[in-house]
């Protein structure tokens, strides 16, 4: 299929061939399902299981990070100091007739040429409701007069009984990471760059979940959160230097620019992309999803326009991929700089800093402050010593603020005015080991299930076999929910007998392997061809009859060229491991011991 030529049916097939083969299908259909929360069935498990795996080998393992797994439930001050308690809103538009709410910037974006109208502001979206005559696509009924309003996607919950601390289940893992930085920091020794990775649930309650796996209101995130000097560190870009880029810039969507194919260090020379860091994880990153089989042909990355940054984004690209003529944003590549550690540090107790040691001791000034208590207690109460630290902090960190009669200083979530005479700023020469640094974030942030639904979706084919049409997933070896399955050409005892003992060797080797023995051997490869089984291996009588019983032969069957070749028993773990680690079929042929059918 052609990006011109969209297959109107590709969402409808994927969905279809989800259900009925156990990849994912609704939650609690027994009582009517629930809006936005799949169940992944057993071959969805697997698939879901294998992609989180290649993103682990990828962004953890090769690239030497640390991985956590934290709670899915937070209490509120994280997200008051993350920002998601005040900032986390999508736009809402009630249906006047039929009480169903919608997505306001999307139903603009549905008929309209604009594609992301989210950056256009509630004012706007609400005047475009009534510019374009938009109706309820429920009822029809018009919401041209319908007020538009922020919505917090955020889950509540009570911890504990009664109502004693708000949770909320978070809409992002990163969270769990930043807000224990202060141990995290240990860990690496204090030393920067380090990267903390997560894999697991994140929870927004979507005004309109849509389009399957898409847009739910339960996914599963992988993120990375990299920490690095806002000076000093600088990515190894020449690790991807000459990867290809295609890239959807700001300006480019702005005018009647179109993808423009840079790579790497051209789109950081010409100033495309305007962080390093970004680029390098772009370049990292498109080669990862070519690996687990996003079509290159229905990729890009696009660049966020100002109004649609994320409250804590300085600079934000997504990966989208095409699916059914739709973009879909599959990753957001966010250049979070200081915001969310020094927002934790403003919140909480802690020390969201590094410390980075000098060569040599400096002699340096260092503003300090020693607030007058007498005055500080009576005047602001029980906040009185929170303000004096945050006084404290920030004399450090921006002693130009005290040259002011009065210095605003944020204490308990609130700011406050502070008499510049009453916080005794001075300034004194001090001999200095080093100095903290708070780093900045740079973030990677993979939706898995969007990443899921881009992989079947793209690896889905269509072809003709013997006359018969078939359907099979072409899916990446490393992927396949499945790898091999075992099959003895006919139910006869040694064939049986035969065949499970294989079926029992490759599963000791660690494939996941299936067994099936029910039907003609062909439609038993259908089955599998379907599900994206790489290889079958049959057991049939020649096997049993070989008279070297160690040497005997089993047919092993490609699933994408449906070739067929004879490989001895003993060699099939090492054949198989070379296919499982990306060898062609076709070059297992030159191998000794290896006959074509
Ligand atoms: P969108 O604009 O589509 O709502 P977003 O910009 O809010 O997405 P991010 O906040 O950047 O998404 O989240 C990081 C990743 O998490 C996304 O790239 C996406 O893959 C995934 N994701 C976010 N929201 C959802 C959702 N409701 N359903 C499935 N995956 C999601
Ligand atoms: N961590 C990026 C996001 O989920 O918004």
């Amino acid at each position: 299929m052609s990006r011109d030529d969209p297959d109107p049916t590709e969402l409808a097939t994927v969905t279809e061939l989800a259900k009925r083969r156990g990849f994912y299908f609704q939650t609690a259909e027994a009582y009517g399902g629930v809006g936005g929360f799949f169940t992944y069935g057993p071959q969805g498990a697997a698939l879901k299981r294998n992609v989180e795996d290649a993103w682990r080998d990828r962004f953890v393992t090769r690239a030497g990070h640390m991985e956590v797994s934290a709670p899915d439930v937070m209490p509120e001050p994280v997200f008051e100091a993350s920002g998601h308690l005040d900032g986390f809103d999508d736009m809402i538009v009630e249906c006047p007739d039929c009480d169903a709410s919608h997505r306001a910037d999307h139903l603009v974006e549905d008929d309209s040429e604009y594609e992301d109208a989210e950056a256009l502001g509630l004012d706007r979206v609400a005047d475009l409701l009534g510019d374009l005559d938009l109706t309820c696509p429920e009822c029809g009924a018009s919401l041209a007069d319908e007020p538009v309003e922020e919505f917090n996607l955020m889950f509540e919950t009570d911890i504990g009984p009664g109502s004693a601390q708000s949770g909320y289940l978070r809409p992002e893992t990163a969270q769990g990471i930043f807000a224990e930085f202060p141990r995290l920091k240990q860990y690496a020794r204090e030393q920067l760059p380090f990267g903390v990775a997560q894999i697991g649930a994140a929870y927004r309650n979507e005004i309109a979940p849509r389009r399957g796996l898409v847009r739910v209101r339960a996914f599963t995130q992988a993120e990375l959160e990299h920490f690095v000097h806002p000076e000093k560190d600088d990515p190894p870009l020449d690790a991807v230097a000459d990867v290809e880029l295609p890239l959807y810039s700001a300006t480019a969507q702005e005018g009647d620019g179109s993808v423009e194919t840079k790579t790497v260090r051209e789109a950081v020379d010409d100033g495309t992309i305007e962080s390093p860091w970004i680029a390098y994880y772009l370049g990292v990153a498109r080669d990862w999803y070519a690996a687990i089989g996003v079509d290159m042909d229905r990729f890009r990355y696009r660049q966020h326009l100002s109004g649609e940054r994320a409250h804590y984004a300085a600079d934000c690209w997504d990966a989208e991929t095409e699916v059914d003529g739709d973009w879909i944003e599959v990753t957001g590549f966010a250049y979070r700089s200081d915001y969310d550690l020094a927002n934790h540090a403003a919140h909480s107790e802690e020390s969201f800093t590094v410390f980075e040691q000098y060569d040599e001791p400096k002699t340096v000034e260092r503003a300090s402050v020693d607030p007058d208590m007498a005055t500080l207690g009576p005047e602001y109460g029980g906040a009185a010593g929170d303000i004096a630290d945050a006084l404290e902090r920030l004399a450090e960190r921006d002693p130009d603020a005290f040259d002011a009669e009065t210095v605003a200083v944020d204490a308990d979530g609130e700011t406050y005015a502070v008499d510049a005479e009453v916080a005794n700023f001075s300034v004194e020469a001090v001999t200095k080991a080093g100095e903290h640094v708070t780093p900045h974030v740079v973030e990677p942030s993979f939706g898995i299930g969007r990443l899921f639904y881009t992989v079947l979706a793209h690896s889905h084919r269509e072809d003709e076999v013997d006359g018969e049409a078939r359907t099979y997933l072409e899916l990446p070896a490393e992927l396949a929910p499945t790898f091999a399955c075992v099959a003895p050409l006919v139910t006869d005892a040694p064939l049986v007998e035969r065949a499970e003992a294989v079926r029992e060797e490759l599963r000791a080797a660690g494939f996941a392997v299936d067994y099936d023995d029910s039907g003609s051997i062909g439609r038993r490869y259908r089955r599998q061809d379907e599900v994206g089984t790489p290889v079958c291996v049959t057991i049939d009588h020649e096997t049993v009859e070989q008279s070297d019983h160690d040497a005997a032969t089993v047919t092993l069957r490609d699933r994408d060229t449906t070739a067929q070749a004879r490989v001895p028993v003993p060699d099939l773990v090492e054949h198989l491991t070379a296919l499982r680690a990306g060898t062609d079929f076709a070059d297992l042929l030159d191998r000794e011991g290896v006959h074509e059918v």
